[in-house]
């Protein structure tokens, strides 16, 4: 039987075996409601409690700081339109930039719609903001201002510390909100160093289960609910907490920081035995954003002109069991190019063939060779 090879870990990620052992244990056994009084319910309120310690203490913040939702894209959406309508009448002014996930970036949209002045902060080629413009954006009545710490598509690191520093230096400083999905256990995700109010993340991202994410909510910040319904997560997130995947969050979360230097080292030098053997492979590949080793360690986007990114995708996989990613993968069913390729200005016709590698613990050098080569075989069969 022939080895899958999974390079699609920015769209999302294999459990790691103790986070599905702590989720079956805790479906099988501690299945209680934590809101129930009873001794079952009171056993899910303390797995529950601990969880909100576990999170609480990786991002160096209480635990009453730490609101769980379904996922990154509901904590992205709870931060924008509750911090957004919470703050309504202290302005109606927002700024985002210009290569956020859809679950911000069409959150912003959607707040445009509605009347909202949103103002996109523009990035350079290799996909960085510049701090003087947003700088030059911010008004008296600039409400929240969400910028990303890692993007999903193209690896570029912002630097969130600087923004945090500037909007902090206002008078009457906006809300700050940090999607932080793709940094989680990858990256210090730091909100107190940030001077963030809201930090999103994700489970699924760091081998833990779907449906699952977590908000970091300053403390006297107020936002309005998204739901209607119970009193969890202190009346800011109704509905049952999926405290099965919680508790696989957590797991995720301890063993990360136990490898987190391993994995570092491992993902960065099979980036760049990955992106070595291709040039090699495939002279014409071109390097999408920043510079190898200024992206995200887990992350290399590339072109390979020619080849439209979708038939590449299918055929790597089909052919050679090798799995990568196109874009954003939540956004890939669409027509046009990633409007990230786009806002960084990127040739069309190299959007068109642009592919995502991305890494994670579980890659090795042997998988990275045989992808080398499923790459060269694959790109000339399609070519012709
Ligand atoms: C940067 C970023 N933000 C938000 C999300 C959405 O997270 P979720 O899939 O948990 O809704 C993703 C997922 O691709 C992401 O990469």
């Amino acid at each position: 039987m022939r080895e899958e090879i999974y390079l699609d870990n920015a769209s999302t990620t294999m459990a790691m075996p103790s986070v599905a052992e702590a989720m079956r244990d805790c479906m099988l056994n501690d299945y209680g409601n934590p809101s129930s009084q009873h001794s079952l319910g009171e056993i899910a309120a303390k797995k529950l409690k601990a969880a909100r310690e576990g999170i609480g203490n990786a991002l160096s913040v209480n635990s009453s700081e730490v609101v769980f939702t379904s996922g990154g894209t509901e904590a992205n959406n709870l931060a924008i339109f509750g911090g957004a309508y919470a703050r309504k009448k202290k302005g109606m002014h927002c700024i985002t930039s210009t290569i956020e996930h859809p679950s911000v970036f069409n959150a912003f949209k959607r707040l445009a719609k509605e009347g909202w002045d949103v103002s996109y902060l523009p990035v350079s080629s290799d996909g960085f903001i510049d701090l003087e413009r947003l700088s030059r954006l911010l008004r008296k009545d600039t409400t929240l201002v969400s910028i990303m710490h890692v993007n999903n598509e193209i690896g570029s690191i912002q630097p969130v510390k600087e923004v945090g520093k500037i909007l902090n230096g206002l008078q009457n400083p906006p809300l700050f909100h940090v999607d932080a999905v793709q940094s989680f256990c990858r990256y210090t995700v730091n909100p107190k160093e940030w001077q963030a109010h809201m930090v999103s993340l994700s489970a699924h991202k760091i081998h833990a289960s779907k449906g699952v994410g977590a908000l970091f909510l300053k403390k006297g910040v107020k936002l309005n609910s998204l739901f209607s319904g119970g009193a969890q997560e202190a009346g800011i997130r109704a509905g049952t907490e999926n405290v099965p995947g919680i508790v696989g969050m957590v797991e995720a979360v301890r063993c990360l920081k136990l490898k987190s230097d391993w994995n570092e080292l491992n993902c960065l030098r099979l980036k760049r035995m990955l992106f070595d053997g291709l040039t090699e492979a495939i002279p014409e590949i071109f390097l999408i954003g920043p510079k190898l080793e200024e992206s995200a360690y887990h992350i290399l986007s590339m072109s390979l002109p020619g080849v439209p990114a979708e038939a590449m995708q299918r055929g790597l996989s089909a052919w050679y069991g090798v799995h990568v990613g196109i874009g954003a993968a939540c956004s890939s069913k669409k027509k046009n190019a990633s409007h990230v390729l786009d806002a960084i200005g990127l040739d069309p016709k190299l959007a068109r063939c642009a592919i995502r590698v991305s890494l994670s613990q579980f890659n090795t050098e042997e998988q990275i060779t045989r992808s080398i080569i499923a790459f060269r075989e694959c790109y000339k069969r399609l070519l012709r």
